[in-house]
């Protein structure tokens, strides 16, 4: 990188817009944190002594294990950090099955400490729209604008979904919208399988409760994961499909693209419209239209 002289000082302005273009807009602390450097300092370390005296008993090296033993990094809540993911996907299990309705199921989402994106997100997104409607759609996160407002599809995105459910003669008011996870991923990077794990069971908790009679997945994530399905979103959308809660009830279920996909691809608007006839004609036939 060339060297900046005295009267060369970027503006703070446009480092911060360069941030932002390149997808960096969290700072996640006051200073840098070089973490190539911690984990080339924790491999240089001896083994504490526990973990040197386990791996002798076990009569095998064990790589990882000074790893594993060293203090967890700053800035992770130390309750994710120590909990494997399969005990807050069970916890979060538990924790679900416990609400009777969907604002009880919020409260037990705001407290719920077991998923490491809570803890950079500003704001939980849990749902918009009105949860007593015929009609629910599932996106798969927020993103930056959703985690400011607090609500579901508020960005571009959101601007488009808008106008499709017009198209049908919906609205935010005769439709309820909700997310498979609920806290932004910093940089709005892709969820972690274990993160979806984690969140697994509040949305389908949230399904179950607001008990829609048409279910409609926003984009490949929400699509796999609501009808248990490995297709890719090109080859699922279109086709009904069902999503059955732990209740035993059958929703039946349209995947179809992103908004976000679509925003980006203009050319395969044709298909969610096709797609939203389908959802349409559904709902006619279940006299919800
Ligand atoms: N994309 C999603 O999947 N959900 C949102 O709420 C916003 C964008």
């Amino acid at each position: 990188m060339a060297s900046i002289s005295g009267n060369e000082r970027p503006d703070l302005r446009d480092l911060l817009a360069f941030y932002a273009a390149a997808g960096v807009d969290d700072a996640l602390a006051e200073e840098p944190i070089d973490r190539f450097a911690e984990s080339a300092q924790r491999q240089a370390a001896p083994a504490p002594e526990a973990a040197r005296s386990t791996q002798a008993d076990l009569g095998r090296p064990d790589r990882n294990m000074a790893e594993r033993a060293a203090p967890p990094p700053p800035q992770r809540p130390a309750a994710s950090a120590a909990v494997p993911d399969e005990a807050q996907a069970a916890a979060a299990r538990e924790l679900a099955g416990k609400a009777a309705t969907l604002d009880e199921l919020r409260q037990i989402m705001e407290g719920f400490e077991g998923c490491n994106l809570k803890a950079t997100a500003k704001s939980m997104v849990f749902a918009d729209g009105n949860p007593e409607a015929d009609l629910m759609l599932v996106g798969e996160a927020p993103g930056r604008d959703e985690d400011l407002e607090g609500l579901p599809f508020v960005g571009r995105s959101g601007q488009l979904l808008d106008r499709i459910l017009a198209a049908i003669g919906l609205d935010r008011k005769s439709a309820y919208i909700a997310n498979v996870i609920p806290w932004r991923p910093p940089g709005n990077r892709t969820p972690t399988p274990h993160e979806t794990e984690i969140c697994r069971p509040f949305i389908e908790r949230q399904i179950a409760l607001a008990n829609p009679k048409v279910l409609v997945t926003l984009g490949g994530p929400s699509a796999k994961l609501l009808v248990g399905s490995p297709d890719g979103i090109l080859r699922l959308r279109g086709n009904w499909k069902t999503h059955t809660t732990a209740q035993g009830t059958v929703i039946p279920v349209m995947p179809t693209l992103h908004p976000a996909y679509l925003l980006r691809n203009p050319a395969h608007k044709k298909l969610a419209w096709r797609d939203f006839l389908e959802v349409k004609a559904k709902l006619r036939e279940l006299g919800s239209l």
